[in-house]
């Protein structure tokens, strides 16, 4: 297992990005600064095969591995209502012999507001609350994603995220590319998304409105007590010239896409408040699998782990 080391490090960055995201979402001691509501669950996955060919990633070979899973709502607000429109996240930790960890980590939309953390932070300037109304000003929010048209569409993407029915009925994007290494130290860049076997499904604004608070939670501890949940993991492959520093941008719709194994939710972990203590690093990966070039993918680890410093300190 190796967390890569980001190539630049910004430790003032990462406690300045998340000191504005504990203001934007307010501060909520012992939770996550983003995503501080969600709950683990066992799984298994059920790599095909097809991915052999391109890495050497122990998970992605053959044998059925055991996962940790964690769904999650984007809001750093614990009580947040899982009616609201916003991105929802699937974070999987893959377990390998030896205690060995591989973390995937996905949301709910294709793309990402910023293609740097630097962006991303002054994205969280233009976002903040107003003193007064608690919200952040539309027209300061209008201004900068005008001037700023990665932001549009990573707004515009929230904007069409669907209100799911459930947890288990919508796409998740790990967003970033990864690079996958074979036997031979070959390079390919891809592009993860896991594919709900139940459809994508969505609730109407008027059907939403109806929903309890916690209705996300609620609707899988009932569909897990009769039911497996299942996503299938699809890698979209880069041709030369794709973009893998820009989490802002999508790839063509016409590259080629495998399907690299299946993930079946089981239930509840039993041991909820060890496993929501872990921190979910993209960064945290196994030989055959390196980090691209993409930035904002490198930073994450030092933004989690000052996140997670704070909150296991209670904080
Ligand atoms: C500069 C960009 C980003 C910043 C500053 C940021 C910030 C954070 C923070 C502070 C946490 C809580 C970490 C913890 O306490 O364990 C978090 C969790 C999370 N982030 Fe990000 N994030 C960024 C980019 C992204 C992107 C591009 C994705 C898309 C996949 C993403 C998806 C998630 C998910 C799903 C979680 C929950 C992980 C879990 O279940 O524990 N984030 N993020």
């Amino acid at each position: 297992m190796s967390v890569q080391p980001p190539d630049g490090a910004h430790p003032q960055l990462a406690v300045d990005i998340v000191d504005r995201l504990e203001w934007v979402s307010g501060l909520y001691p012992g939770y996550r600064r983003a995503h501080a509501k969600g709950a683990c669950y066992r799984a298994v996955f059920l790599p095909t095969g097809a991915a052999a060919e391109y890495t050497t990633a122990a998970h992605l070979q053959g044998d059925p591995v055991p996962a940790t899973v964690r769904f999650s709502n984007f809001s750093g607000n614990p009580y947040i209502w899982d009616r609201t429109r916003s991105a929802r996240g699937l974070s999987v930790a893959f377990h390998l012999p030896g205690g060995v960890a591989t973390d995937l980590v996905s949301v709910s939309q294709p793309v990402f507001v910023a293609a740097t953390p630097q962006a991303f932070r002054n994205f969280l300037e233009a976002a903040e609350p107003n003193m007064f109304t608690g919200s952040p000003d539309p027209e300061v929010v209008r201004k900068y994603a005008t001037e700023h048209t990665e932001a549009m569409r990573g707004l515009r993407a929230v904007k069409n995220t669907p209100i799911p029915v459930s947890y288990a009925t919508l796409r998740y994007w790990a967003v970033h590319a990864f690079v996958w290494l074979d036997k031979m130290r070959r390079r390919t860049a891809v592009r993860y998304r896991w594919e709900p076997e139940a459809g994508v499904q969505q609730l109407s604004d008027e059907r939403a409105a109806e929903k309890a608070p916690t209705y996300l939670s609620d609707e899988l501890t009932e569909r897990l007590a009769s039911t497996t949940v299942a996503f299938q993991l699809k890698v979209q492959i880069a041709e030369p010239g794709d973009p893998t520093d820009d989490c802002t941008v999508l790839w063509p719709h016409d590259r080629t896409e495998i399907t690299v194994g299946r993930l079946l939710v089981t239930g509840p972990v039993e041991d909820q408040a060890k496993w929501d203590k872990r921190m979910f690093d993209p960064t945290r990966l196994v030989p055959g699998i390196e980090l691209s070039d993409d930035p904002v993918l490198r930073f994450r680890s030092q933004v989690y782990a000052v996140s997670h410093g704070r909150r296991t300190q209670g904080k």
